[in-house]
Formats: structure tokens, C-alpha cells, sequence
């Protein structure tokens, strides 16, 4: 008898499968996040014969624009952002299917007129998609508007991150969403998850034998999940001056990806099995200990348009982190995510201790001490590593670094994979909530939040274009931060 066990019918993830007939309706549909990757990202799903059957897109904000202006600014979105230019029938068709209404909680009239006209438009009865691209202050009272119109009914929602500012603001939101939507309705969003390789990280750790027997305390010393980013805060004032880079990265996309590195194995594949697993893993972790935290800020963000002279907001946060159960107790997650730094990395690296003899010489005495490492590579398309000491071809035995690298690019024909926010918009419609974060996940997360929210260490300012402030050297040490070094 086969003592593997066959889950591979798990309903999740279905190959190939089609939403059904949607209306979709993007609040803040000219705002910078719909301009950068919702509506390039619903055109290439479009071009990728992955919308809808038959579909409309309703755009709408508070300022007014005729259809025809909103399919302009969509077409220059697309031009400046999307994959494929927004040419010949593709795009024709596409913009056929893009309305706008200009609409504000205290007024939603227009909003329901579109959304009506949409829907016999699509004719029979089509589920509505809610995309509320807009800020966190913006979400409560426009899921109320959605409620107390009826426009809710049948419909699902994808709310943006963050996800609140606090533990407080975030149940306080997930019970005015849930008077209006039940919780399988509700795709709190965190484009990361949706990136090729954080779905990877999954198929690497339970597809394989051969890395999941180490992945654990007694072989790994510790953990590096860094996200620098080269860019500023793009014109971005009043979003960043009110959330910073730990509401902004920390709380949602870099522990949203420890959630998955960290994980147990799930029973299956489906939803609620992978978040139960990723909601343990958020359980487990300790409150953070502010001194375990490095804020920065950098130079010239006070000069930026829109930010008062003596802010306080950080632009760069490190962070020593612990998962406190039995695969992870007394390993360190360190977590880095800044802007205008020296590079723009999105790496998880997992380090393993040393072997308990340095039999060897190495080839160079550098410090620090090469470790065998995996890196975990996530901007897409990405790549995997594995880096390990070997020996330098010659008569002495001196052992130098080398590693093994595993791209997509190579294994799977170049074959474009959807962007992070294509898959997780699709996955939506599709009704899929497995990339998705659940309410208890998100409050707990906010919960090991507190100490730092609520007594911030001063921010330390550092150079634009550098590695951020030296404190964040010192958190990590004795280990190193393997960026900038190892690519
Ligand atoms: C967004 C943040 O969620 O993610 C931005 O608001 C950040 O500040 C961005 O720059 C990074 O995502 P990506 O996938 O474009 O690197």
C-alpha cells in the first residue's frame, strides 16, 4: 500500500478556470494605484483571455470625468505602465467596456446609475466586484454607502492595504465590513502574496523533500526578509505622511511573506487551510520589543512637497522579529524595507548554521564567514539560490563561495506569468480567498504592533541612496545583512 498520501484534488486553483459575468467597480479609479497596476493589470488579463465572458469596468472617484475622458486616462495608464501597448481590437474592445461615474459616499446616486446601466449592458445577473483603490480613511464610509444602497447585494469586495492604522481602526473596519459583507466575500488585498514567487515558496518548501527536513531551528540560524526600494515616495505625500514604512511594508507585505516562509504544511491547498497556517504563525509571534526596532528617515524627505518640516514619519524600518514555536523558537526574522536606498531587492534569505568543524581553509579571509544560504529572490519573474562553500579548482584544498540558481526564465520558456495584482484581481472573481488575508490574521498582526505604535522610536535620518541608518547593522549583528553583497 502507497504511503503517500494524493490531496492533489484539493478544489483550489483550478487550471485555466473563467470568472463568471462581473461588473467590476474601481473606487479611485484615477488615482495612482489604479494608473499603475489595476487598470494595465485588467487589460493584460483581457489580452490573456482571463476576464469575464462578458464584463464591465465602472470607474469612479469624486471628481468628475465623462467616460471618454476615463478611457483616455485608462489608455495612458496602460501606455505608461502595462505590458502591452493599448492598441488595435484588444484595447478597442477593452475600452468598450470602461464607464465612469463620479460618486462620493454622501452621494451615490451616479454610482448606482452606472452600475445599473453596466449590468444590463452584461445583461442577466452579473457578480459585482468592489475594488476600493482609495485610502484607508476612505474605506469605512464607502463600504457603508455600499450597504445602505443595496448595491453590496451580490457583491464581493477587495479592500487595499493597509488595513487598517492600528488594532483599534482595523476591527473597527472588519465589523463595518462585515455588517454589509460575510468574510468569504471580503479579499483584503496584499499584492505581494499574489507574486510568482511567494506562491513558490510553497511548492519549494511542501512539493520537495529535500528542503522541508531543514526548515526548522535546528539547522537555520536565521532569517532575512528585505525589500529596499530605490524610489522615493513618488509624489505620494499624504498616503506616506499618514502611514510611513512600517504601516506601508512591514505589517502588510514583508509579514504577510513570513507568513508563508515560517508556515506549517497545510492539509491542502485550499483557502482556509493555508491562512489557518499562516494564522498560527501570527499567533505565535512575540509583540515586538521597540528595541528591536530601527526607524529611519531619509535626508530630504522633509523637503519633499506636502511633508511638514519636522516629521516624524520613517521611510525605512528594521526589525528583529520571533515566531515562538517549536519549529522556530530562538531563530531571528530580520525584516528591512526602506525607500530611496542604495538598491531595489525583494529577497527572503534563509541562513543555516555552520557545520561543527571548519575543517577547511578558504580561498579568501574576508569577513564575514560565508554560510550556506537559500535566497529566495521575489521580484518577479525571481529566482532561487542555494549558496554553499566549495572546493577552488587547483592542487590545495581551499574552499571558495558557489552557488546553484534556479530562474524561471530557464525552466519554464520564458511563459509571462500574471503580475501580482492580475492574479490576485482574477483569483477574486474567481472567488478564491487562499492569497487573501483574514480578519484574525490581520488583528493579530496590529496586536504585536502595539509597543512600537504606540511609543515610536525617534526616527534616525540617513543618506538617499545608502543602505539606511548604522543602527540597523548593529540589530542584526553578529549576522550581516546579505544585501548588498550576494546577488
Ligand atoms: C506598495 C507600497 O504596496 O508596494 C509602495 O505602497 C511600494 O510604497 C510597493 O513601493 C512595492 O511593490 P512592488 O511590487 O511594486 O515592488
Amino acid at each position: 500500500m502507497s504511503v503517500l498520501t494524493d490531496v492533489s484534488t484539493a478544489p483550489a486553483r483550478e487550471a485555466g478556470a473563467r470568472p463568471g459575468d462581473h461588473v467590476i467597480v474601481l473606487f479611485g479609479a484615477t488615482g495612482d494605484l489604479a494608473r499603475r497596476e489595476l487598470l494595465p493589470g485588467l487589460f493584460q488579463l483581457a489580452r490573456a483571455g482571463l476576464l469575464p465572458p462578458r464584463y464591465r469596468i465602472v470607474g469612479t472617484a469624486r471628481s468628475p470625468h465623462g467616460d471618454e475622458e476615463f478611457r483616455r486616462i485608462a489608455r495612458d495608464a496602460v501606455a505608461e505602465f502595462g505590458q502591452t501597448p493599448p492598441e488595435g481590437e484588444a484595447w478597442r474592445d477593452f475600452a468598450g467596456t470602461l464607464t465612469f461615474a463620479a460618486a462620493e459616499p454622501a452621494h451615490p446616486q451616479p454610482l448606482m446609475d452606472a452600475v445599473s446601466g453596466a449590468e444590463r449592458a452584461v445583461g442577466g445577473t452579473p457578480r459585482r466586484l468592489f475594488h476600493l483603490a482609495v485610502p484607508p480613511s476612505g474605506f469605512e464610509a464607502t463600504v457603508r454607502m455600499l450597504g445602505a444602497t443595496g448595491l453590496a447585494e451580490h457583491g464581493r469586495i477587495i479592500v487595499e492595504k493597509p488595513f487598517g492604522t492600528d488594532l483599534a481602526s482595523a476591527r473597527a473596519l472588519n465589523t463595518a465590513i462585515h455588517e454589509v459583507f460575510d468574510e468569504s466575500d471580503v479579499f483584503r488585498i496584499d499584492h505581494f502574496l499574489g507574486k510568482e514567487s511567494v506562491d513558490n515558496i510553497l511548492a519549494f518548501r511542501f512539493a520537495n523533500g529535500l528542503f522541508e527536513p531543514i526548515w526548522n531551528r535546528n539547522h537555520i540560524s536565521h532569517v532575512q526578509i528585505d525589500v529596499p526600494e530605490t524610489i522615493g515616495i513618488e509624489g505620494r505625500a499624504a498616503f506616506f505622511e499618514g502611514t510611513g514604512t512600517y504601516r506601508d511594508m512591514i505589517v502588510t507585505h514583508l509579514l504577510q511573506v513570513l507568513g508563508f516562509v515560517a508556515m506549517e504544511p497545510p492539509t491542502t491547498l485550499a483557502a482556509k487551510p493555508i491562512r489557518d497556517e499562516t494564522s498560527k504563525v501570527f499567533a505565535a509571534m512575540a509583540p515586538l520589543d521597540v528595541r528591536d526596532v530601527v526607524r529611519g528617515q531619509y535626508q530630504g524627505y522633509r523637503d519633499e512637497a506636502g511633508i511638514a518640516p519636522d516629521s516624524q514619519t520613517e521611510t525605512f524600518v528594521a526589525a528583529r522579529v520571533e515566531v515562538e514555536n517549536w519549529r522556530w523558537s530562538g531563530v531571528p526574522f530580520f525584516l528591512r524595507s526602506g525607500k530611496s536606498m542604495a538598491q531595489r531587492r525583494q529577497a527572503v534569505t534563509i541562513a543555516f548554521r555552520e557545520p561543527p568543524m571548519r575543517m577547511f581553509p578558504l580561498s579568501s579571509d574576508t569577513a564575514p564567514r560565508p554560510t550556506n544560504k537559500l535566497v529566495i529572490d521575489f521580484a518577479d519573474p525571481g529566482w532561487i539560490a542555494a549558496h554553499f562553500l566549495a572546493k577552488e579548482p587547483g592542487a590545495t584544498m581551499r574552499l571558495g563561495e558557489a552557488a546553484m540558481t534556479f530562474r524561471y526564465a530557464d525552466s519554464f520558456c520564458n511563459r509571462r506569468s500574471l503580475a501580482g495584482y492580475e492574479r490576485l484581481i482574477l483569483d477574486a472573481m474567481l472567488g478564491d480567498q487562499s492569497l487573501f488575508t483574514r480578519s484574525d490574521g490581520i488583528e493579530r498582526l496590529w496586536e504585536i504592533s502595539a509597543p512600537l505604535l504606540s511609543d515610536p522610536p525617534p526616527v534616525q535620518p540617513y543618506p538617499a541612496g545608502s543602505w539606511g541608518p548604522d543602527a540597523a547593522l548593529k540589530l542584526i549583528a553578529p549576522h550581516h545583512w546579505f544585501l548588498p553583497d550576494d546577488h
